[in-house]
């Protein structure tokens, strides 16, 4: 487990297991879990103990290959079954982030093209193994990119966690940070807290310090005071699913307010997210906005902070209209909402 000493990874294979940092502890504690079937890891995206598009995509494509790798039979048949059963499963555990769906449709084609159990066993657990390294690959893509729009002195609000452990490693929105800052450029990042589960206050400020990346870390409710003062010269966020065809941005909630703020104070507001998180199938109209449990509204850390007897609401993504975004980073480049669909394969 030593890869996590240097650099930050969320996700890995290790014999026969997938290891995950269970984000739940952080920043107290940095504690490993070891997944040994597909069920462990539906259950770890459901709660949340890995979250982030695309570390949720990776994690379902290891948890497919846990779903075949490790059952013993001589008949394809069996195994191709068992793969569907996994598949509905993790399909199943959160609605919104589109590669969720990308990761197991990608692993679903490669096992369906196979012709016997070792070929079908091979195949997938090498296809989740490759999304893994791609997703780095990707990450780092998108920072250099994106770090061609930061400039010196740049004071960088961040909402939730768009950073390496949302992803396999580096990030997206945090990996355009990581790229700026370690080519020198000096900058500052706000970190929104992210109310109600608390990423940014919990992981964005976690992994930044523990890279000495200059962050502040501030309410949601004060992001727009500091554009009006001036405090915020960029936005960049991540997303869970972007609609191709319109280009609007699903992410986490709140990130609409920032972007309607950002607008108004004439903030650049980039949303940085891998291909993969570009949804070409659907409208609008068909996406589902996970609806979590009211819990996290009532409590904080388990501590209830609001009287007995009220009741709470909790989507927990919004939808940012496309003229609210500046540009698209993506490890194809850097795009307008408008320009997406170019980029369908
Ligand atoms: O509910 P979460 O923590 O899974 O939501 C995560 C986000 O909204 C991130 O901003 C998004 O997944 C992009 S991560 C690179």
């Amino acid at each position: 487990m030593s890869k996590a000493c240097s650099e930050l990874r969320t996700i890995w294979w290790d014999r026969g297991s997938v290891i995950i940092i269970d984000q739940r502890l952080l920043p107290h504690k940095l504690k490993y879990l070891r997944l040994k079937s597909y069920v462990e890891v539906a259950k770890a995206i459901k709660n949340m103990v890995i979250r982030g598009a695309p570390a949720i995509g990776v994690a379902a494509a290891m948890g497919l290959a846990l779903a075949v790798v490790n059952l013993k039979t001589n008949n394809r048949e069996i195994l191709m079954n068992r793969l569907e059963k996994a598949a509905d499963t993790i399909r199943s555990t959160r609605p919104t982030a589109v590669n969720l769906f990308w990761a197991i449709d990608r692993v679903m084609e490669v096992a369906r093209e196979t012709s016997s159990v070792e070929e079908l066993k091979k195949k997938v657990l090498e296809e989740a193994l490759k999304m893994a390294e791609e997703d780095i690959e990707v990450n780092k893509m998108i920072g250099e990119h994106g770090s061609k729009l930061i400039e010196d002195g740049d004071r960088i609000l961040t909402h939730c966690n768009a950073g390496a452990l949302a992803t396999v490693g580096y990030g997206t929105a945090l990996g355009i940070i990581r790229t700026a800052y370690r080519q020198g450029k000096k900058i500052t990042v706000y970190a929104s807290e992210t109310r109600p589960r608390l990423q940014g206050a919990k992981l964005t400020v976690w992994e930044l310090l523990r890279e000495h990346i200059p962050v502040k870390l501030i309410t949601d409710n004060m992001a727009a005071f500091l554009m009006q003062r001036g405090e915020i010269s960029k936005v960049i966020v991540g997303a869970d699913r972007i609609i191709a065809k319109t280009g609007h941005v699903i992410n986490k909630i709140g990130t609409l307010s920032h972007a309607i703020a950002a607008k108004y104070y004439g903030v650049p507001f980039i949303v940085a997210a891998p291909v993969s998180s570009i949804d070409f199938k659907n409208v609008l109209e068909e996406v589902v906005i996970e609806e979590r449990d009211v819990r996290e509204v009532l409590y904080i850390d388990n501590v209830r902070i609001a009287p007995k007897g009220v009741e709470a609401i909790n989507p927990a993504f919004d939808i940012t209209p496309p003229e609210l975004v500046s540009y698209i980073v993506t490890e194809r480049g850097i795009f307008k909402p408008s320009e997406l669909r170019e980029l369908c394969k």
